[in-house]
């Protein structure tokens, strides 16, 4: 599929990134196909991203007329053989292999050969999904942050099986959306999580020796290192089952003692304190 031939964009799971990401496709002219399991979740994500576009248009990044033109190009289901129709597929569903393996079949099946399949998994191998796939070296990983339509970096994650044309096509896409891809080769939790995951976790060895408090921590990497939240705020913001997932995915994928969680993530998660989320992780939050 060459980059102009993509025109719509089918986005599989309308939660918190895949309402991110139809708005970012559709911000950009592309028209969007939203499919999720119930109309309630679509509901709530055309919520979202109507809420999400007033806050553009109060910043001055989008002229006020932009906001019913976005919407306009995003047609919401929860009939999965609407997706025929498009020309380019990103996944966002749960993070369970059994599940996106079973999404992706069924998205195969429906789609014209030359459509290029990608999942926002943050960490499972794009390998192993593309393996899943009718169409493997038209499959590649595309690693939004939350929240999408304010963060610039996609990781694009080849799979060993990726052809050089999907992999330069999913580039080009993400330019086109006014973000910055980075290429980077299928491994365990890919750059940002391998990097990231390791600082949250001695951050959290940090609080469980009594070296420091957890507000000390922050503080320390906020003022010293210049980052703009804390590796303990940041991780309730992600959530701290989130966090002990994608260790265990480190710690099994690489078979290295170096990426094991930290018992007081785990002790906190058994707990209930997930973090933001929950109302109370490292820090309270009002609910
Ligand atoms: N949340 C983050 O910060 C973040 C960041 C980067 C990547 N990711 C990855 O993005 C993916 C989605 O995460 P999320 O946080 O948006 O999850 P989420 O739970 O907020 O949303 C998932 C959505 O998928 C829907 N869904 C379930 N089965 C479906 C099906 N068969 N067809 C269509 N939709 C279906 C659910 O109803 C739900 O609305 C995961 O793979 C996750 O690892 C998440």
């Amino acid at each position: 599929m060459t980059l102009d031939a993509i025109r719509t964009v089918a986005v599989l799971g309308a939660g918190t990134m895949g309402n991110g990401i139809a708005h970012v496709f559709a911000r950009s002219g592309y028209n969007v196909i939203l499919r999720d399991v119930e109309t309630r979740f679509l509901d709530s994500a055309i919520e979202t991203i109507a809420k999400n576009l007033d806050r553009e248009v109060k910043k001055g990044k989008i002229a006020e007329g932009d906001k019913p033109k976005v919407l306009s190009r995003i047609h919401t289901t929860t009939d999965m053989s609407e997706i025929a129709r498009s020309d380019f597929v990103v996944e966002a569903v749960p993070e369970r292999l059994d599940l996106k393996l079973s999404i992706l079949r069924e998205a195969g099946k429906l789609l014209r050969p030359e459509v290029i399949l990608a999942s926002n998994t943050s960490s499972i191998s794009i390998t192993t999904l593309a393996a899943g796939t009718n169409r493997p070296d038209r499959f590649v990983g595309m690693h939004f942050m939350n929240p999408v339509p304010v963060m610039i970096l996609i990781e694009v994650i080849r799979a060993l099986q990726t052809s050089d044309e999907t992999f330069q096509t999913t580039m080009s896409l993400c330019e086109r959306l006014e973000k910055k891809p980075v290429a980077v080769n299928d491994a365990p939790g890919f750059v940002s999580n391998r990097v990231l995951m390791p600082m949250i976790n001695e951050a959290a060895f940090a609080v469980m020796e009594g070296v420091a408090t957890a507000e000390a921590v922050d503080t320390v990497m906020r003022l010293g290192m210049n980052h703009p939240m804390g590796p303990l705020e940041l991780a309730d913001f992600i959530g701290l089952d989130v966090c002990v997932d994608i260790l265990d995915v480190l710690y099994t994928g690489f078979g290295d003692s170096k990426y094991r969680a930290c018992p007081l993530l785990r002790k906190m998660v058994a707990a209930g304190r997930l973090g933001k989320k929950s109302g109370r992780g490292f820090y309270k939050y009002e609910r």
